[in-house]
């Protein structure tokens, strides 16, 4: 039976020693570089063995973020000499079930890098869509979990500027007023750096940002707005 274990003192030198033939090495980096990515990222990131009874037959990293409602599959890779025994599509549904019945995320996301034919019929097989876009030349793909997502809210990075940007520009073209926080960016800028802006999301999309306390909220979802208010 196919179980995913948090990487431990007694799988960790397989995970290491786990490696992909050339013509796979494109599609994910190897293990030790994840376990240190894992311990960079130490509150989201979650390394798991897959085992197949007590075998280790592969790696499965998430980036596990409940602020955002979102699982992201980080790192994947079934072991050569295992591939291709329904090892992989066993991983990803205990995946799945793990962050269904966390109640706490809405959605999957992962990327491929294009040509991964495999791996990418594998994730829609599974329900997973691509949503169009591409980060860092990979194609991402989303599953949802439920039709009705839960507002997430997360500390903003300087990585969420560009969306907030987008946000207020949209909303003064649709006539919102705009409190004078949000009118300048190097002050947001610096407000990001001091920790004192949130970032509103409904599955993954940012719908609102807070500077201080003051809230500025997408026209369309404002049904959300005393909940953000409440969460701050
Ligand atoms: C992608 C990967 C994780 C799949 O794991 P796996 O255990 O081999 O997959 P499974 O045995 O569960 O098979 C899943 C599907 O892929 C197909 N498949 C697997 N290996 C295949 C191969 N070499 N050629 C053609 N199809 C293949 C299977 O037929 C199966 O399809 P089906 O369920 O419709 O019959 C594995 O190939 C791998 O580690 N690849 C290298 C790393 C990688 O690409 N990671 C993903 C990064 S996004």
């Amino acid at each position: 039976m196919i179980k995913l274990e948090l990487v431990n003192e007694s799988t960790f030198k397989k995970i290491v020693d786990m490696k992909l033939p050339p013509e796979q090495n494109a599609f994910v980096a190897p293990n030790v570089v994840s376990l240190a990515q894992a311990w960079l990222c130490y509150d989201n990131a979650r390394p798991y063995s897959v085992c197949n009874d007590d075998n280790v037959v592969g790696f499965i990293m998430l980036d596990w973020d409940e602020g955002e409602r979102s699982v992201g599959i980080w790192r994947f890779m079934i072991a050569p000499e295992h591939q291709g025994k329904g090892y992989g599509r066993k991983a990803l549904e205990a995946t799945i079930k793990l962050a269904c019945e966390a109640g706490t995320i809405d959605f999957l996301h992962l990327d491929y890098v294009q040509g991964n034919q495999i791996a990418r019929d594998l994730y829609y097989s599974l329900g997973f869509r691509e949503n169009g876009d591409i980060e860092d030349g990979e194609i991402i793909m989303i599953l949802p979990l439920t039709d009705n997502p839960k507002l997430g809210m997360l500390t903003a990075d300087d990585d969420d500027m560009e969306d907030f940007i987008e946000l207020i520009k949209s909303e003064k073209e649709a006539g919102t007023s705009i409190p004078f926080e949000f009118e300048d960016s190097s002050y947001i800028e610096k407000a990001i750096e001091d920790g004192l802006v949130k970032r509103f999301t409904l599955m993954g999309d940012t719908i609102g940002l807070s500077i201080n306390g003051v809230i500025l909220m997408g026209n369309q979802n404002l049904s959300y707005l005393e909940e953000a208010r409440q969460r701050l």
